[in-house]
């Protein structure tokens, strides 16, 4: 029973991953530059980031519980010594700090930056410190994409090494 419920685990988890990392790749692809020069960009970039909010945060939180429970399937130890004593302890706490961070960089830029950036680009567009914001907002944005390529091979490197 439990080998099904981890391969289900998995099934989850890399779905989950799918979703958080094509649901960017479609907005850095296809979504931003096909609206590029359409009247109600800013608009369309709000609402559209707005409706992606929820499922992006359910898929984040199925990555770590899903993430978790591999771990324990794998016999993790919740000590200082297992995430430094072996390559996949190694790159397990790795990607643990890197979740952290995507998490971090996606409350600050859903929730705070981003509207700060939306508010002001409405209100003056043409202002230095909207374009700051914009651009403080585009780097955390490609910061956070990283960060899940990056989540994504080291989940590739705990299975299968190096
Ligand atoms: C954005 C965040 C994440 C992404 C994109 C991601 C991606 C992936 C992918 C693609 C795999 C499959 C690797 C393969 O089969 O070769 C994987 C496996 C794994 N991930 Fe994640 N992951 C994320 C977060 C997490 C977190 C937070 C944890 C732990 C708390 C975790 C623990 C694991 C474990 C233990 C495996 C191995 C599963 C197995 O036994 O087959 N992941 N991850």
């Amino acid at each position: 029973m439990s080998h099904h419920l981890y391969v289900i685990s998995t099934f989850i988890h890399i779905i989950a991953a799918c979703i958080w990392l094509g649901g960017m790749i479609f907005l850095i692809l296809a979504f931003i530059p096909g609206i590029k020069n359409h009247p109600d960009k800013i608009d369309l970039i709000a609402s559209v980031s707005l409706k992606f909010r929820p499922a992006g945060s359910v898929v984040l939180a199925l990555l770590l519980i899903t993430g978790i429970y591999q771990l324990e399937i794998r016999g993790v130890q919740w000590t200082w010594a297992y995430f430094t004593g072996s390559f996949f302890g190694k790159v397990a706490g790795l990607k643990i700090l890197v979740f952290i961070g995507i998490v971090l960089i996606s409350v600050f830029h859903d929730y705070y930056l981003g509207n700060l950036a939306i508010k002001a680009w409405k209100l003056n567009p043409e202002h230095a410190s909207t374009q700051k914001l914009r651009n403080i907002s585009r780097m955390m944005g490609r910061i956070g994409f990283l960060l899940a390529v990056l989540a994504a091979f080291l989940g590739v490197l705990m299975v299968r090494g190096w």
